[in-house]
């Protein structure tokens, strides 16, 4: 299956936003309203995107939203995911895609995200992906879950660096490059 990530449209935001309240991913991922979805469109600072599978253009099998955080220091955060079929590979993919995104064309040091401790597939996906789990110092703890954003229940930090042998080399059609 071939999975590409292109931009959120407008006229996308009512599918997102059944697919981020869907029983089976509201658990695992926080809720927006319509204006924030609306206002990500519009910042320079987030990146809203559809997955979009076998070149359907029309049809959003997903949707990935990330935070530019490289002039704080913070690399890049992918601050949300859902992929509408589980467990058929398009969620791996997706981050793939944008992952090559975000080492190659944004060129951001690394790439973290927030998982909750519960959510084991997404676990399993991101440490098949080359994430793992980091303590960031103490002192700067606060910072860090700010971009979190407060989450009720524990989250784990997880981080893939550019360095990584499993950051460096994807490319962007979701292959390893040799
Ligand atoms: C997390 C999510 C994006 C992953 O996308 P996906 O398309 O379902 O994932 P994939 O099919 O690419 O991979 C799923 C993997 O998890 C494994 N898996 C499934 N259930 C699992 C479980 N309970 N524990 C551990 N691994 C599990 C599958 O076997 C597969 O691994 P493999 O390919 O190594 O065999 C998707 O499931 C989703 O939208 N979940 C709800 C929202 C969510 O949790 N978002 C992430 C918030 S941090």
């Amino acid at each position: 299956m071939d999975v590409v990530l292109r931009r959120t449209r407008a006229s996308d935001l009512d599918r997102v936003l059944a697919l981020e309240r869907a029983t089976e991913n509201a658990p695992y991922i926080g809720q927006w309203s319509l204006a924030q979805h609306s206002a990500a469109l519009a910042s320079a600072e987030w990146e809203h995107w559809i997955i979009v599978c076998d070149g359907d253009e029309d049809t959003p099998e997903g949707f990935l939203i990330a935070q530019d955080l490289r002039a704080v220091g913070k690399g890049v955060y992918i601050k949300r995911i859902v992929a509408r079929a589980k467990n058929r590979g398009v969620g791996r993919r997706a981050l793939e895609w944008f992952i090559a995104h975000a080492f190659q064309e944004l060129a951001a040091a690394f790439v973290w995200l927030a998982v909750f401790v519960h959510n084991e597939r997404a676990r399993h996906v991101y440490r098949t992906l080359g994430f793992r789990f980091r303590g960031v110092p103490e002192a700067e703890a606060d910072a860090w879950l700010e971009v979190v954003g407060n989450p009720d229940r524990p989250a784990l930090l997880m981080f893939l660096d550019a360095g990584d042998p499993a950051g460096s080399p994807h490319s962007h059609d979701g292959r390893r490059k040799s």
